[in-house]
């Protein structure tokens, strides 16, 4: 995606305006200086999504989400930020210059030419499985059709075959004027070993092409007619326009209805999507054998934030499974799981039992915890100290990682009860949990902590954010460094370099300028608050002030008094002198 010049975007931005925007979607209510409505992003009955016209933000205060008309426009219609741009653009008559112009670089060259080459490659094993006459061919067809695969489902997912030849594909895609050389960076074909020349990667194989959301093709897998072939399934190696873990399969197709139903079940495999799909389940989309990587993940959270596991049943699924549940939460994903006999998969699942069985299995799919809990039990007695002191520690971990204290609480109460421990001292080794845990980290805890009442940090914040003249005020008395670690600071480091720079900034140009969802969210959220609740605003800002540096203070003579400790032990005196002067003067410019 080419980049957009910041001057066009500011003047999308300049000829936009979010109110109109916004109230095409949803009825917009004027209250007070902003507009409220009820939030199109959760389900609510009572409005807490308010929009602000003066700073051109949206702030939702039941689920926490926000950001500038272009985010409002990135959840709504599911777009990445350029596309989001190119949107507005067009309604706001705005003309984006050619592509072309500001990127033309040999790179988009080569990733253009292999998008092309995938569909022409997509098109001609296509066409062989439906008409090639050889032997192989017929295999193919037969193969599927033993697995329940009929001509229609053939078209939908552009299945195809490769034949068993060394390079008819090669020859197919030069005759198309396409060098091998770039076949190569398509990863079709294959160098020989110590010879010259290439042979084509998929041989006598069934062809899954993989699409992106833009149903473009990015990649195959193919899979072995039989077992003598080797590797079950030979997938497309990494290109300029494939990443493994970057995709999922069917998702072009399902996408849709997973918006519609704001559920999604993740399978692992080819056919896992495919038989469900066909058989009329059509929010299911395959991580193609992996655990969900965290890109995954943020693509499926374009559409739902639901997701429904669904995992064969063998070791290698579960432990899938389990790596992915953790990397779900981080994100805020509501997670459940589904399960399936031993043996089973959601292919032959659905093909034995039949849709309404199928149905069933996804409603009646568990809470993430007890899924993790009866996994955990199966490896831990959770009748014995030892197992309870295991799965517990285990367990905390993954609580910890949920977003608010009330989930928290709930999860960790129901994990008293499960394991037969009284609440407060699983409370007690939870705190342990996030101080020593290996897995958290300090700036993710602020990030919690911060999430919750309103420090002076934040109420700082959140008037530079509603009227810069407070930075101009707050410029010679504070800087980031009076800020702790994590989105406060971050944001804050991002006012005073612009400010450094003498550049103008304002609350959209920082969200232009700051994608991470989480900080939009909570930058719009401080935007956000009321000023009846901040009540005298110049107050607030003397207070706060007065106590970073207080705060700050107290830090630097911690330190110093460490430093005396350890110079004292060290018998260092000329040093031990120096930083006791330092001590007072710190002491006398406090005024302790
Ligand atoms: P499975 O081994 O569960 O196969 O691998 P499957 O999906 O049930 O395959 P069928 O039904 O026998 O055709 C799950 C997924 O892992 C990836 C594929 O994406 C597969 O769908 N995989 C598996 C590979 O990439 N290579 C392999 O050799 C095996
Ligand atoms: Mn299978």
């Amino acid at each position: 995606m080419g980049l957009i010049p910041q001057d066009v975007i500011n003047q999308v931005v300049g000829r936009s305006d979010i109110v109109e925007i916004i109230g095409q979607y949803t009825v917009l209510k004027k209250a007070g200086h902003n507009f409220k409505a009820c939030c199109p992003f959760h389900h609510e009955k009572t409005p807490s999504f308010v929009v602000n016209p003066d700073k051109q933000i949206f702030h939702c205060f039941g689920c926490g989400v926000g950001g500038d008309v272009f985010g409002f426009l990135m959840r709504q219609e599911h777009l990445e930020f350029p596309e989001a741009v190119r949107f507005l653009a067009n309604k706001a008559g705005v003309v984006i210059p050619e592509e072309e112009q500001y990127t033309s670089s040999p790179s988009r060259q080569i990733r253009e030419d292999i998008f092309k080459i995938n569909n022409l490659a997509a098109g001609f094993f296509h066409d062989l499985l439906l008409k090639d006459r050889t032997e192989e061919a017929k295999r193919g067809r037969d193969y599927l059709k033993e697995r329940g695969v009929d001509l229609e489902t053939v078209k939908k997912f552009q299945l195809g075959f490769a034949p068993n030849e060394w390079d008819a594909l090669l020859k197919y895609l030069k005759s198309h004027g396409y060098p091998e050389e770039r076949v190569l960076a398509a990863g079709l074909i294959i160098a020989r070993e110590g010879k010259n020349g290439f042979y084509d990667r998929f041989r006598n194989r069934i062809v899954f092409p993989i699409s992106d959301v833009q149903n473009r093709c990015v990649a195959f897998g193919a899979r072995a007619l039989s077992e003598e072939q080797g590797a079950k399934y030979i997938n497309s190696p990494e290109t300029a326009i494939y990443t493994k873990g970057q995709h999922m399969f069917g998702l072009n197709r399902a996408r849709q209805v997973i918006g519609q139903m704001d559920k999604i079940i993740v399978v692992e495999g080819y056919m896992d999507m495919i038989m469900p799909y066909i058989h009329g389940v059509e929010n299911i989309s395959a991580s193609l054998g992996t655990a969900l990587t965290v890109e995954q993940i943020r693509l499926i959270r374009r559409y739902t934030s639901n997701v429904v596991m669904l995992y064969d049943a063998d070791a290698a699924g579960q432990a899938a499974m389990i790596r992915s549940l953790d990397m779900l939460i981080d994100e805020g994903m509501n997670v459940r799981v589904a399960a399936l006999a031993e043996g089973e998969d959601p292919d032959s699942f659905i093909r034995q039992e039949g849709l309404e069985a199928f149905k069933k299995r996804i409603e009646n799919a568990q809470p993430l915890l007890d899924f993790k809990f009866n996994w955990l039990s199966k490896q831990h007695d959770p009748l014995s100290v030892e197992g309870k002191s295991r799965i517990s520690q285990e367990l905390l971990a993954t609580i910890n990682r949920f977003k608010t204290e009330v989930a928290k609480y709930e999860l960790t109460k129901d994990l008293a009860r499960k394991l037969n421990v009284p609440e407060n001292i699983l409370a007690k080794q939870g705190i342990k949990t996030v101080v020593s845990g290996k897995d958290t980290n300090i700036e993710e805890t602020q990030r919690r902590v911060v999430g919750f009442g309103r420090s002076a940090q934040e109420l700082l914040l959140s008037l530079f954010l509603k009227d810069p003249a407070w930075v101009m005020a707050a410029k010679d008395k504070i800087g980031p460094e009076n800020f702790s670690e994590g989105p406060v600071r971050t944001i804050v480091e991002e006012i005073w370099a612009k400010v450094d720079a003498k550049e103008e900034w304002s609350v959209s140009s920082l969200l232009i300028r700051i994608k991470d969802e989480t900080l939009q969210g909570f930058m719009t959220r401080l935007v956000s608050i009321d000023d009846e609740e901040l009540g005298d605003t110049a107050r607030v800002f003397m207070d706060c002030i007065a106590k970073l540096q207080k705060d700050q203070q107290k830090e630097a003579r911690t330190r110093l008094m460490e430093a005396i400790r350890q110079a004292e032990r060290a018998g260092k005196k000329e040093e031990l002198d120096q930083l006791k002067g330092e001590f007072n003067q710190l002491l006398k410019r406090s005024g302790v």
